[in-house]
């Protein structure tokens, strides 16, 4: 069993993000400049934007957070948005997910500039993704792709079970490893909470990709000897001996199901680290379409 340690391949896209950066800089241009919205005080969010932030700093990008309180207007949310895409010093926006209820997050997606969209969460890169055009793809996927092939894992022609079907993770994720690439070239099942005999489809993957937000919802008796297992999910339990009150639980039961596998990633530090740098991925990709 081998552990796919995210963290220090994130650092080695990161260094050559960082890399990129110092060139531009040295050539007399501006760095790039990711804005990041943040609606409210959701303990997650507020962490991961934090991380965005910091993550910005480490390459050398301008970075800058837009923070509204829960209750602010959906109007003037979108408002925000159409000045963010008309800033000609922006290269590049997200707004975390989730956003308050009364605010409609599909007019938030709609709203932003597919040029901007560096989450790739709008119809036009969705799209594009889908035909296998440039765009910015959505960056947790993305990560798992960069993953796969910096660990060289074999794709072509194995079963790829996505347990999950989110527009952000789930569905792209799928298409991802379906279409012609490397990675790529799976058969690929998208299994999800009412897919039936839900054991039997998972044991039959090679590689088993789950985005379901449910705690240790894999189990050993659901892994195929010798798989490749990716855990996207994070989940925040309480936990009293930690100073933050809380820790970070994966859908996949992670002890037990270890040594059934070629290759796990860790619940924490594997995934997040690879969205994150993504996201720069794509930002640097923005900036670099607008010159
Ligand atoms: N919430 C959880 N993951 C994400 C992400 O990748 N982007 C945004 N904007 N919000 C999220």
């Amino acid at each position: 069993m081998k552990i796919l340690d995210g963290k220090s391949c994130s650092e080695q896209i990161r260094q050559e993000i960082k890399q990129q950066v110092t060139d531009i800089t040295a050539a007399g241009g501006r760095p790039p400049h990711l804005v990041a919205v943040l609606v409210g005080h959701d303990g997650a969010s507020e962490n991961y934007v934090a991380m965005k932030v910091k993550d910005c700093e480490q390459v050398d990008f301008d970075s800058t957070t837009v923070r509204y309180e829960d209750d602010v207007s959906e109007a003037k949310l979108l408002e925000k948005i159409a000045e963010l895409n008309a800033d000609d010093s922006i290269d590049g926006f997200i707004v975390q997910l989730p956003v308050p209820k009364h605010i409609d997050e599909n007019k938030v997606i709609l709203a932003i500039d597919a040029s901007k969209d560096v989450d790739g969460f709008c119809p036009e890169n969705v799209g594009n993704m889908m035909l296998g055009l440039p765009t910015f793809i959505s960056a947790t996927p993305n990560g798992i792709m960069e993953l796969l092939r910096r660990y060289n894992i074999e794709t072509e022609g194995k079963n790829c079970v996505v347990l999950g079907r989110s527009n952000i993770v789930g569905t792209p994720m799928a298409m991802l490893m379906s279409r012609k690439g490397n990675p790529g070239n799976a058969t690929v099942t998208i299994a999800h909470s009412r897919t039936r005999n839900l054991k039997e489809v998972c044991s039959n993957a090679d590689i088993l990709i789950v985005a379901i937000g449910k705690t240790k919802f894999v189990t050993a008796d659901m892994v195929k000897q010798g798989a490749v297992v990716i855990d996207v999910g994070q989940t925040r339990v309480p936990d009293d001996s930690r100073k933050s009150g809380f820790r970070n639980v994966g859908d996949v039961d992670f002890e037990n199901v270890k040594d059934k596998c070629s290759f796990i990633t860790t619940t924490t530090g594997c995934v997040g680290p690879m969205t994150r740098a993504s996201l720069l991925q794509n930002t640097l990709k923005a900036y670099q379409r607008r010159q």
